[in-house]
């Protein structure tokens, strides 16, 4: 169903019953694979990029990988490599990307994608759109028809001023899709607007129907005073891991 080359590859199979974390680490380990030494690497953000940043970190330790540079999607990514002895930098001083791997939220057939769940588009968006090569590191559950097709939000990052208006353009934009549109808050502070690293809010969308034509959707957001970026991902992904079950498989865009 999925464009491009497809091989399952390691494990094969993996022994039944693995945690969801672990198809995770397997799908993250085998991205890592295609890190080398001398490379620039974007490291993404979220629970499954976790693990590609510490088995980057784990073979930087060994001697395995030599001079790389990594450029971390978020705050909580820096800290962690950093925390790892990677060496950092940015898009300014690096403005060309060799690899980056990153988790998803939701892939398509096509590769396209909806991310920013962990809040992390915006940087994610500008890291990933200047590499050569973006490997998508997930676990099977993030597999979807259609984007916007799990009933979980489609995250967009709006600048904090007149918030409510803006929510309720998207909304009103995607009406025909049943769409509703929250403010993202963070329940652990007595329900503040989670804060991205940028400053900005988020507004979470949800839709009862399908998107339809992805493209003319993404241009119609960013069409919108306020609105900073989105979470689909389009044509952006070169590479597709995941981890099943029954073992990992890389698909080529
Ligand atoms: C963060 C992201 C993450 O990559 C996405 O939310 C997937 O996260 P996880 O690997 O924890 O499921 O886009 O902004």
């Amino acid at each position: 169903k999925l464009m491009g080359s497809s091989s399952p590859v390691f494990p094969s199979p993996p022994s039944a019953n693995l945690t969801q974390d672990d198809l995770k680490k397997l799908a993250a380990y085998k991205a890592v694979e295609y890190v080398g030494s001398n490379m620039v690497i974007g490291l993404g953000t979220g629970s499954t990029a976790k693990h590609a940043v510490d088995r980057i970190g784990e073979l930087l330790r060994q001697g395995k990988l030599k001079n790389i540079i990594g450029i971390p999607t978020s705050k909580k990514t820096h800290e962690q490599a950093f925390s790892l002895g990677i060496p950092l930098s940015d898009l300014d001083s690096n403005p060309a990307v060799d690899i980056a791997i990153d988790g998803a939220d939701e892939v398509d057939p096509y590769l396209n994608l909806v991310k920013g769940r962990g809040g992390s588009l915006l940087r994610e968006k500008m890291i990933e759109g200047a590499c050569k090569k973006f490997i998508v590191i997930v676990d099977e559950s993030k597999l979807v028809e259609h984007l916007g097709g799990s009933g979980l939000a489609m995250p967009v990052e709006i600048v904090p001023f007149c918030w409510k208006f803006t929510a309720e353009r998207l909304r009103k934009l995607f009406k025909d899709s049943g769409c509703s549109a929250e403010l993202r808050t963070c329940p652990e502070k007595n329900g503040e607007p989670f804060l991205t690293d940028n400053g900005n809010y988020i507004i979470n969308l949800y839709f009862k129907k399908d998107l339809g034509d992805l493209k003319a959707a993404s241009d119609a957001i960013l069409r919108l005073p306020g609105v900073v970026e989105h979470g689909m991902f389009l044509d952006m992904a070169t590479t597709l891991i995941t981890a099943g079950q029954l073992g990992v498989t890389v698909k080529n865009k």
